[in-house]
């Protein structure tokens, strides 16, 4: 599921065996309904603290008894160890990616204003990202009711350090 028609139109291009939806997280309402729930890549932390854990209250709640949740970020250690308040990205499709980032209320959100620029045209966007500390998280996590909370420092299941560039929970209803 995402939000972003335009993400939806590129993840169904890259498969044809899986159920791409475009919606908002913020309004699922699926009663235990799967085993396991997978928000990776940064896909949690858009919102402001009330709604981002109302958004893990509802995985909580479309999740069937001793289904996981499994949410995988940026790791905020490690940006504040080597934060760069511009990147400079260029992909396979020979888009250019400019973030100039900036932290906001005492390093809890990173700011991005993004800049993407195609072969005709430019496009910018903000984006506020709640960098959430592995010690918020796992209150987060607990609050809902989740148990067996584990952590992680990459998909691979790497030992978390402050060092590692990922934050990866995985918890159990
Ligand atoms: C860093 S991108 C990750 C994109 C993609 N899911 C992936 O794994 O490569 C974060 C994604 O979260 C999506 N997103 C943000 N708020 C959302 C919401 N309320 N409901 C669904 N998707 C949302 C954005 O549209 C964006 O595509």
């Amino acid at each position: 599921m995402d939000i972003s028609k335009d993400f939806i139109v590129y993840a169904k291009k890259t498969c044809n065996k899986t159920i791409f939806i475009k919606g908002d997280i913020r309004k699922i309402n699926y009663n235990k309904k799967y085993d396991i729930i997978l928000n990776l890549e940064t896909s949690f932390g858009y919102y402001n603290d009330k709604t981002n854990k109302e958004i893990v209250k509802k995985f909580y709640n479309s999740l069937k008894s001793k289904g996981r949740i499994i949410i995988e970020l940026i790791n905020p250690e490690y940006i504040y160890s080597d934060f760069k308040d511009k990147l400079i990205l260029l992909n396979q499709q020979n888009i250019k990616i400019i973030d100039h980032n900036i932290l906001q209320n005492q390093k809890k959100y990173i700011k991005t204003l993004r800049i993407i620029i195609l072969k005709n045209s430019t496009y910018k966007k903000i984006i506020k990202l709640r960098l959430y500390s592995k010690k918020e998280l796992l209150e987060i996590l607990e609050y809902v009711g989740f148990k067996k909370i584990k952590f992680y420092g990459d998909l691979s299941g790497r030992k978390y350090i402050n060092k590692s560039n990922r934050l990866i929970v995985v918890g159990q209803k």
